[in-house]
């Protein structure tokens, strides 16, 4: 298995082209099993997530061409599709359960495989099961495979609220109630960006919604939905982990493609924390302010608030700044893995359940370390940047799921980081 090496080598200076967002890709593609015709998506990001959810599609029957070096993914999904989603290839994602809601809606049944238990909690399915139940499917759990099937072969729109602001649950059903007869009302859906542009997406391709980015969404369904192309928009987890590249290492980095407003909450944390952060026209720049980092509290919350994303790369920022932070994880019940391996570079953090208590030290010291998901991954790199001596992180695996090119993109702006090849 593979490992990166870094070296911690003060100021960090350039630029990064920010990519197109991986959640956002993986919920445009399945979209192509809602259409008989093509589906053009640009700006996708090269990623081992997308290849697996290609495989997946392709399991089921859809084309998908990767064009442009992978930047361009054409999808088309004209033919007879196969609509059982295979335990070997689900497994491997949780976001291949976002075939469900399109198979259903255009095969009126689907057997998919349950994700696999996730390193990060339980990560159950019953708000996509109950959302999908209350538009007239009938789901039942058979050898690890959720079977559904609509009643009288079409999905019916209802109006429904979902217990918690899911993401895949909210694109599951809005996807589904695209081609649903009647009208879909999704209360308390989530407003991430990633579903505002699922939904631009679909109504390029002729769904009728509203409410998108709000906390309700309205559908009308149609009966047929025709092809797009579409841009994928801008990974703002990529965004603003770069982001603290800077702001942890010292130095002036602009990245390529970034808005305020898909990180707002979590610039203004950073401001707070002594990180400046300014819009330029082609995207975001970020310095660190004069002086030491201050601690910061931080708590975890649904788009807008604080993305449970940033988390782990934001407790590695806050290792090294004056005073005590306390991060509240408030998505994901097991999402501190990559504390002990802070620990093990000197960081000083106490965790109790669903808080992080940690208290910044003046520096952080190299150390073999291990990537637990992917987002802790990337945060042990950035602790790397910020320490003294080499850092190994193994397991990296994780990374090429979700950051394209990333020592390619770390070294654009001075970071001394190579991958070690097993
Ligand atoms: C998506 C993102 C992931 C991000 C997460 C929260 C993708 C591919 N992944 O994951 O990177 O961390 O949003 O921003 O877009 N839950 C239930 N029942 C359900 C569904 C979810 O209890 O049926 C719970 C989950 O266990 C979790 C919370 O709801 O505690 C949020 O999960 P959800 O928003 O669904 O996350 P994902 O869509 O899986």
């Amino acid at each position: 298995m593979d490992s990166i090496l870094v070296k911690g080598n003060g100021a960090l200076n350039g630029v990064i082209p920010i990519a197109g967002a991986k959640n956002a890709c993986l919920t445009l593609m399945p979209a192509t099993l809602l259409s008989e015709e093509p589906l053009t998506l640009t700006n996708a990001p090269r990623l081992s997530d997308i290849a697996t959810m290609t495989q997946l599609l392709q399991s089921l029957g859809a084309e998908v061409a990767s064009l442009q070096e992978g930047k361009v993914l054409a999808l088309a999904s004209h033919g007879a599709i196969n609509h059982v989603a295979d335990y070997d290839i689900v497994r491997k994602m949780r976001a291949s359960n976002l075939v469900l809601g399109p198979l259903l809606a255009r095969e009126g049944h689907a057997i998919v495989s349950l994700p696999g238990g996730c390193a990060i909690g339980a990560r159950p399915m019953d708000l996509h099961i109950h959302g999908l139940e209350a538009m007239g499917a009938e789901i039942e759990l058979k050898d690890g495979y959720l079977h559904a099937k609509a009643k009288g072969g079409k999905l019916r729109g209802a109006e429904l609220t979902l217990r918690m602001a899911s993401v895949g649950a909210t694109e599951n059903i809005l996807m589904a109630a695209t081609l649903a007869k009647g009208t879909t009302v999704i209360n308390n859906a989530a407003r991430e960006p990633e579903i505002v542009d699922l939904a631009q997406c679909l109504r390029k391709m002729g769904a009728q919604i509203e409410g998108e980015g709000t906390s309700r969404i309205e559908i009308q369904g149609v009966d047929r939905l025709g092809g797009a192309t579409h841009q994928v928009v801008t990974d703002r987890i990529e965004l603003g982990t770069y982001m603290l590249a800077p702001a942890i290492c010292g130095g002036e980095v602009e990245l390529l493609g970034g808005r305020m407003n898909l990180v707002a909450a979590f610039a203004e944390k950073l401001d707070e924390a002594g990180v400046s952060v300014t819009e330029t026209a082609n995207g975001l720049k970020v310095s660190r302010k004069n002086g030491r980092l201050k601690a910061v509290d931080v708590t975890t919350e649904p788009f807008p608030g604080f993305p449970t994303d940033l988390q782990a790369q934001m407790m590695a920022l806050l290792c090294t700044a004056e005073g005590t932070s306390v991060l509240e994880e408030k998505i994901f019940e097991n999402r501190f893995m990559h504390a002990p391996e802070l620990l093990r570079m000197g960081a000083q953090i106490e965790v109790h359940g669903g808080h992080a208590t940690v208290h910044g030290v003046e520096k952080l010291r190299g150390a073999r370390v291990m990537a637990t998901d992917l987002r802790a991954s990337v945060s042990l790199i950035l602790a790397g940047l910020a320490a003294e001596g080499e850092t190994v992180v193994s397991r990296v695996y994780h990374l090429d799921r979700g950051y394209e090119r990333v020592e390619e993109k770390f070294r654009g702006i001075g970071a001394h980081i190579e991958r070690i090849s097993a």
